[in-house]
């Protein structure tokens, strides 16, 4: 099937017919599910909703959603107890928000970067006291890494060698050694701190696919366009300020009004339990029948390399470089690079939902165009085909893990967004709705924003504007 080729226009106009045709079909069977939902805001769906809110602003994670849309969602659908769980948990969003609405709440996180915040923020909660939040104002007032003697090392990732400029390097050397003379709860604050500031002050721009770098920076190879990401703040001023805020939010009492449910907050705050590790090896582990529900956004298939613009926190965080390529490697495909997973070697009860997907019409047709462009050297990249087979295959064992462990009735959210390659717009929203259908979830709504997303301005430029959904798929456990 994969060996077609496209010998001339009107085979690639076959494609595009048959591709829109079935695009079509799948439309249609989802067109009552399909809604515009006018509280489903840009900003709401991504962090920047959090961008003041106590806690949640301490770190920027680009790819989260934000705690208003856990209110939300759990609001809106009426989930009013129990156990929600976030497969793909990055910063701890849905389990925070969840949890302080009284839910209890299990993450599963592959990356170092999201597990230790979603560490240091539950055990700042929950552990750190008068004397903690004293030792902090110390730290702002004394800045003891400026007078330091002893610096410590820390991993040099091939690409992050260079981030910041030398002074830089040797100040985080400093308050990484004299954190450690600290008691746990304060150096765990302190780590998590510098972890919050470590773009700010480096030559570095987290840009979705790898990391950009400021011309300041030496590094050579940039093409015409020099980039300049504006002012570095520097370390000592941005440290102490990220630390005052910590302590700000940590001395507030937890009960601030929500965008959703300003009278809400619990009493007393669920649990929350972290599972380090690929959700692809954490879930076939997890009890059946015990969520309420799952609030969850997985990486998106666009390309976006976490442990590249993540590699700055991974080397203070003693990631090595093999490391790094192996966590690359166990995230759900989504970058060029991804090779195949053997998934029936991790649960050959994945058997069924892959022969879901095998069975896929559209999702077959996308395939076989993206390979056929590919033989016809059509594509920016080689890996992108490997790419989408991977990612929507991967998904498919982990909503089928996902309705497996869901209570009867339990309800699944899902941020995610449609994306574009070879001037083909992929319907993810669609697809992974008909494979969780297929597997027994029941679609109850596919709501998207309002203002449809384009795409990079790459794919645009050769191919025209044409919008692409950011959608939350609603999708209920009942038989
Ligand atoms: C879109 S982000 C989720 C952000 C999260 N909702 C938040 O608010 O912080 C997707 C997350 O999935 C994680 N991830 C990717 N592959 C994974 C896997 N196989 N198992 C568990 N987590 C994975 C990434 O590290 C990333 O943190």
């Amino acid at each position: 099937m994969f060996a077609l080729s496209i010998e001339n226009e009107s085979t690639v106009d076959c494609f595009l017919e048959r591709l829109c045709s079935l695009d079509q079909d799948l439309t249609r069977h989802f067109d009552t599910k399909l809604i515009i939902d006018r509280n489903l805001t840009r900003q709401i769906v991504s962090s920047q909703a959090d961008k003041t809110r106590p806690k949640y602003r301490w770190y920027k994670y680009k790819e989260a959603f934000s705690s208003g849309l856990v209110e939300y969602v759990l609001g809106r659908y009426g989930v009013q107890s129990g156990t929600v769980l976030d497969p793909f948990a990055g910063t701890g969003t849905a389990l925070f928000a969840s949890s302080a609405l009284g839910f209890d709440a299990d993450g599963i996180e592959l990356l170092p970067v999201g597990q230790t915040i979603i560490e240091a923020r539950q055990f700042a909660s929950s552990r750190t006291n008068k004397q903690h939040l004293e030792r902090l104002r110390w730290w702002v007032a004394n800045k003891p890494w400026e007078t330091s003697e002893t610096p410590k090392e820390f991993s040099v990732l091939r690409i992050s060698k260079g981030a910041y400029s030398e002074e830089t390097e040797m100040l985080i050397k400093k308050y990484l050694a004299c954190l450690e003379s600290e008691q746990d709860e304060v150096a765990s604050l302190l780590l998590f701190a510098i972890l919050c500031v470590l773009e700010s002050v480096s030559y570095t721009r987290k840009d979705g696919q790898y990391l950009r770098w400021d011309y300041r920076s030496g590094k050579k190879g940039f093409g015409k366009k020099k980039f300049d990401k504006g002012p570095i703040a520097p370390f000592s001023r941005a440290i102490c300020r990220k630390i005052e805020e910590i302590g700000f939010d940590l001395e507030k009492p937890d009960k601030e009004a929500s965008l959703f449910s300003p009278t809400k907050a619990k009493e007393s705050s669920g649990k929350i339990n972290l599972f380090r590790g690929s959700c692809l090896n954490v879930m076939p582990k997890l009890p059946a029948d015990y969520y309420s529900a799952i609030i969850t956004s997985p990486p998106y298939c666009n390309r976006y390399d976490y442990t590249r613009t993540y590699a700055l926190e991974h080397a203070i965080l003693g990631i090595t470089d093999i490391e790094n390529l192996r966590l690359r490697q166990s995230m759900i495909s989504c970058t060029v690079e991804n090779r195949e997973k053997d998934l029936l070697s991790i649960n050959p009860s994945w058997n069924n939902v892959i022969g879901v997907c095998d069975a896929f019409p559209l999702l077959s047709e996308i395939l076989s165009y993206l390979h056929a462009m590919k033989s016809n050297k059509a594509l920016n990249n080689n890996g992108i085909p490997r790419m989408v087979k991977g990612y929507f295959y991967e998904m498919a064992c982990v909503i089928q893990e996902c309705f497996r462990v869901l209570k009867e009735g339990g309800m699944m959210f899902m941020v995610n967004d449609n994306v574009r390659y070879a001037g083909v717009s992929i319907p993810v929203d669609l697809i992974l709705s008909k494979i969780a259908e297929d597997i027994g979830f029941t679609i109850e709504n596919i709501l998207f924003l309002p203002q449809a997303k384009g795409n990079s301005s790459q794919q645009m430029g050769v191919h025209g504007r044409d919008a692409l959904r950011k959608c939350v798929y609603v999708w209920r456990k009942s038989h």
